[in-house]
């Protein structure tokens, strides 16, 4: 049995990238493991947030993260904010990184570059915190999309640092989960750009709860090339290529069954089959979200959630403050 840590940002909607390259992955392994997820609200507020819409956001995504398959009886669900020891051990790890490492983050340096001169100190600091989460759980595994590489490497780096320095049993070092298909989906509009929760081209992005009609339509109009042939080859038909990569997620065939089932059909007939995929995976999802955003059984799930984050993490913190001599 694994510990397994995951979190997931309540900044915007949800997209079919963050089902395929993370959410659809907690479910599989909550039978055999120890898992904690966690919607990282104190993450989101690295960039300015509207206290409303942040809200409702957090309480969204955890109806998501159920409504996705995730059982509360086996898994616990909980958000970031409750569990005090996250910002604890994340100043903790914060005086444990060098800003040079910080700022050679990839996405540090593509979220720093469109703010000009006011950037948000929280965007350098973010990865510090981001070890704390899963190293708090002592976690052997992190499932994540293939965007989280590089925070996980720095999340090993500061965790053997620590050990190195305090003693070698405090962290267990974590190891990256990546799914097999749909690690790193991307833009319907320009599929050379990751598909992200903060793209202001809505059509660039299939939400997980657009209508089936939405869906349709955005893949439909999806950015293809003119050689109207359903064959996989990232660098020359990359729109054609995620394409492929989405359906090979959603129905479990390979690349070569694809290109096989297709030969000689266009991407009309291909695009309509990916939207009927996404619709009958998404469509049960957006039912099962429908009935439990408003029930209080939501609110149960999240307070017993922190209480047993809060069991796990309080013990990790201790030992982190002892090991330090940051007592008394
Ligand atoms: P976030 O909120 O951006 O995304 C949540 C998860 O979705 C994955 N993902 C994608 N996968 C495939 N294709 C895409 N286009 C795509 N876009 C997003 C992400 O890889 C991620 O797994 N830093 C994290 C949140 C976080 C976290 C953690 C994750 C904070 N603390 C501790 C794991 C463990 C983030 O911004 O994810």
């Amino acid at each position: 049995m694994s510990v397994i840590f995951s979190g997931i940002q309540p900044s915007g909607n949800l997209t079919l990238g963050n089902y395929l390259g993370a959410l659809r992955n907690f479910t599989k392994v909550q039978d055999e493991n120890e898992c904690y997820y966690c919607v990282v609200n104190q993450h989101a507020i690295t960039v300015p947030q509207d206290p409303k819409t942040l809200h409702e956001r957090t309480r969204q995504l955890a109806a998501i993260y159920l409504a996705a398959g995730l059982d509360p009886e086996k898994a616990v669900l909980f958000v970031q904010s409750e569990v005090p020891e996250h910002v604890q051990l994340g100043w903790i790890m914060t005086t444990m990184s060098y800003v040079g490492e910080l700022e050679r983050m990839t996405q540090y340096k593509d979220k720093a570059s469109k703010r000009g001169d006011s950037v948000p100190a929280g965007l350098l600091t973010y990865p510090p915190l981001m070890a704390a989460d899963i190293l708090l759980y002592q976690t052997n595994l992190v499932p994540v999309g293939d965007d989280q590489k590089q925070h996980l490497e720095i999340t090993r780096d500061l965790a053997q640092r620590f050990n190195r320095v305090y003693g070698e049993d405090v962290f267990t070092i974590p190891e990256i989960l990546l799914g097999q298909d749909g690690t790193r989906v991307m833009s319907l509009q320009e599929p050379t750009k990751k598909m992200s929760k903060s793209d202001d081209n809505q059509t660039a992005t299939v939400y997980l709860l657009d209508t089936p009609k939405d869906i349709e339509k955005k893949i439909k109009r999806a950015q293809t090339d003119s050689d109207n042939a359903v064959r996989y080859d990232r660098e020359a038909k990359p729109g054609i290529s995620n394409l492929m990569d989405i359906f090979a997620a959603l129905t479990d065939k390979s690349h070569e069954e694809i290109e096989k089932a297709y030969a000689g059909q266009g991407y009309g007939t291909f695009k309509k089959d990916v939207a009927e995929a996404t619709i009958s995976v998404l469509e049960p999802i957006q039912k099962r979200y429908a009935e439990l955003i408003d029930t209080p059984e939501l609110d149960v799930i999240l307070t017993k959630g922190a209480e047993k984050a809060r069991e796990k993490a309080s013990k990790t913190y201790e030992a982190v403050t002892k090991a330090m001599g940051l007592y008394r």
